[in-house]
């Protein structure tokens, strides 16, 4: 899709009418007739023909409460009747505000997403323009929703890809590329250097496989200052088997999604580099396939870590806080950021507490949850905070280690996994971690198996909006 921006109607062409629910008077003028059957309701949508047999679609964008979603309304609404448009369309924008705006166009360009990309017959794509028509100057609401809706499609194609293609090193391929053709730089480090700085408990992870780990390092500047404000850190395991702890084979292709943490981490340092914003990040992620074989770390283990803390393997399937760990403990001793963020496909516990409609937040800074909360609710990517109490510490003692992956309980899973993070952040004042296991992937109306959602590219970079110089 390619975004104009101009500011007035061409009322004998065809075009999107966005009406709030029983508000039919704000679009009256443009309407064919006095009362459609229509009420504006959220995700409808209704076809009325003008007087040059032009078309006029009537979307619904529901309640002033229903606002967080109106991407959902739009993209809907694209899907479902994108293949009878001409090269060109319009979209009544001057009652939207700007955030409305950018979610309009986030919403069109996220029903440009395709999934069937290994089908040998592939259905042709058209190519059409969107004018967005506004008297107000909109111009970089639409192109921050289109870059945002990019993002969301190019890290949703990530996640969706099968796991014999997208391997540790594919993940690095593909943040190398999109650095050079951006404005940021990446590292991409191997298993000779991953040695080299002892980042022992992702090799460990790696260890069972053919497809070598890798820690992936971004780095977008856009202020002189030195300083990193935000690093994040992403678990990019890009095949969970589980290892020799391993996983029931029901719904186990699904475990290529793994990776989600890594993709919005990577998707965010891209987006951020394309916005231009005035403020340092660092990306990492540390990426493995956690995987069946003669070499595969076991149950039992002792392993080193970046940190130098041992840690006593219960479970080779809490492989993810391993990964992370080492990404934590680099972030805090070589980066030293003001906020450090982890987001990760951690736990089936978060899943069972909170289900597919928020992810879990880890954090003992509550101005921090409260600005994520107020962000997730905004954009419709919501987070909920449960406990890191201490007294969880317990769980993780280990008779003959600094610390263990699992306590063998199947109690608090989220909270648990998330208080070994913590024992790698050396109390960074402002950590936070995301678990992200329940709205990173899952059903949707537009695929007919489980998909991902692009969850967390909108929270994170919002919230590193606020953090960017004004
Ligand atoms: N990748 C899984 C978590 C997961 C589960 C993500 C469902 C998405 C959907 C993670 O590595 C895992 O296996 N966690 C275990 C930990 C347990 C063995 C301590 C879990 O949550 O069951
Ligand atoms: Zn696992
Ligand atoms: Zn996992």
């Amino acid at each position: 899709m390619t975004y104009k921006h101009t500011k007035t109607l061409d009322a004998t062409k065809d075009f999107i009418l966005p009406c709030k629910k029983d508000d039919l008077d704000a679009i009256q003028q443009f309407l064919p007739i006095e009362k459609p059957d229509f009420d504006g309701s959220f995700a409808s949508h209704q076809l009325l023909y003008g007087s040059t047999g032009n078309r006029i679609y009537l979307v619904g964008i529901g309640e002033d409460k229903e606002a967080s979603k109106l991407e959902e309304a739009l993209r809907k609404f694209c899907f479902e009747t994108q293949k009878h448009w001409d090269k060109s369309i319009q979209l009544y924008a001057e009652n939207l505000d700007d955030e409305a705006v950018k979610k309009a166009v986030i919403g069109i360009e996220m029903a440009q997403y395709v999934i069937g990309v290994f089908k040998s017959s592939k259905e042709k794509q058209k190519k059409t323009s969107v004018e967005v028509v506004s008297s107000k100057p909109i111009k970089k609401c639409v192109s921050e929703g289109q870059y945002t809706g990019e993002s969301i499609n190019k890290i949703k194609t990530l996640v969706d890809a099968p796991p014999n293609i997208k391997t540790p090193e594919f993940l690095g391929d593909w943040a190398s590329k999109s650095a050079k053709d951006g404005k940021y730089t990446c590292t991409v480090l191997k298993e000779k250097q991953l040695k080299k700085q002892g980042f022992e408990a992702v090799l460990s992870v790696g260890k069972g496989s053919v497809n070598k780990p890798v820690v992936i390092i971004t780095e977008y500047k856009g202020t002189s200052k030195k300083k990193t404000d935000i690093a994040l850190v992403g678990k990019g395991i890009t095949f969970d088997s589980g290892g020799l702890s391993i996983k029931p084979s029901t719904n186990l292709h699904y475990m290529k999604s793994d990776m989600g943490g890594a993709a919005v981490v990577l998707g965010v340092v891209e987006l951020v580099a394309k916005l231009k914003l005035d403020i340092n990040i660092v990306g990492i992620v540390c990426s493995a396939e956690n995987a069946v074989d003669a070499e595969s770390y076991r149950p039992g283990d002792v392993i080193d870590s970046y940190s130098g803390k041992t840690i006593e393997i219960i479970d080779t399937d809490a492989e993810g806080r391993l990964v992370l760990a080492d990404g934590l403990s680099y972030a805090v001793r070589k980066i030293k950021p003001d906020y450090l963020i982890d987001l990760a496909t951690l736990t089936g516990s978060v899943v069972r507490t909170l289900g597919y409609h928020a992810a879990g937040m880890f954090t003992h800074n509550q101005d921090m949850a409260k600005s994520m909360s107020d962000i997730g609710y905004k954009v419709n990517e919501r987070v909920w905070q449960l406990p890191l109490f201490e007294d969880y510490e317990s769980d993780l003692h280990s008779d003959i280690a600094d610390i263990r992956n699992f306590s063998g309980n199947p109690l608090a899973g989220a909270t648990n996994a998330a208080k070994f993070l913590e024992a790698f952040t050396e109390a960074h004042d402002n950590w936070m971690h995301l678990d992200i296991a329940g709205v990173s992937f899952g059903s949707s109306s537009y695929a007919k198996m489980k998909s991902a959602s692009g969850y967390g590219i909108q929270l994170i970079t919002n919230f590193i909006k606020e953090k960017a110089i004004k």
